[in-house]
């Protein structure tokens, strides 16, 4: 599909995302170019909110546009937080972290009473799995922190900049970009080998968190899952 319409896609299940929002909430802004056409619906929608972002990107755009913006040290729990997702399936799993925000977004949507994902409809897929895990790694050990990664049968890569120095996260840490052959039959199994790896933060699954999906498409229609 081209990048206009994904565009239109993106911003028509933003838009969609703000009538969930009300006065008086904590919102958890997640990260990425689907959850950037959100905030700026939000701004665009003048609602009386505060905020807490998953990322400095996501939190300057917030800002310059006038939402309050809370440190995340001094909020236990948000209303509700919308984000995007590298890729979904039919349960609602989710692959995320293209943006390499994945730890932070866990943290704001498992605080909130409600996640709300928002995609283009490019981003739905039978099976999880067919686009890179992002697990991040601390940089302490990465090598052997690797190698117990790789022992469960997938290998990869650490995500490297354009410049082709090591990308690191907002949180200090290293991304390790793993592969699927196929996707996997038991995402969750691979999910809880990796967490049980010293070195490992967290992974890119997402499992059981977003209670509503909203998928936009090219024609500015949306549908609500
Ligand atoms: C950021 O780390 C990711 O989890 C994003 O949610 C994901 O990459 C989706 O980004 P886009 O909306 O730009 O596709």
């Amino acid at each position: 599909m081209m990048e206009a319409m994904i565009d239109d896609a993106k911003m028509a299940a933003g838009r969609k995302a703000v009538q969930f929002i009300k006065n008086g909430m904590i919102v958890g802004l997640g990260s990425g170019s689907t959850a950037e056409c959100f905030i700026q619906a939000l701004i665009d929608s003048d609602r009386k909110i505060q905020a807490v972002a998953s990322s400095r990107a996501s939190a300057d755009l917030a800002k310059r546009g006038g939402i309050e913006v809370l440190d995340i040290n001094t909020v236990p729990r948000i209303d509700i937080t919308v984000d995007g997702a590298d890729e979904i399936d039919p349960q609602n799993r989710m692959i995320k972290g293209g943006g390499g925000a994945h730890v932070r977004e866990k943290i704001l949507a498992s605080a909130s009473d409600e996640l709300i994902i928002v995609v283009d409809n490019t981003k739905l897929v039978p099976s999880i799995g067919t686009r890179k895990l992002p697990i991040e790694v601390m940089f302490y050990g990465s090598p052997a922190t690797r190698m117990k990664i790789e022992r469960t049968g997938h290998q990869g890569q650490w995500r490297l900049n354009p410049d082709g120095t090591l990308f690191i996260t907002e949180n200090g840490n290293l991304l390790f970009d793993m592969h699927f052959s196929s996707p996997p039959k038991a995402p969750e199994h691979i999910h809880d080998a990796l967490l049980h790896i010293p070195g490992v933060v967290d992974t890119g699954f997402f499992f059981n968190m977003a209670k509503r999906v909203i998928i936009g498409y090219p024609n500015g229609k949306t549908e609500i899952r």
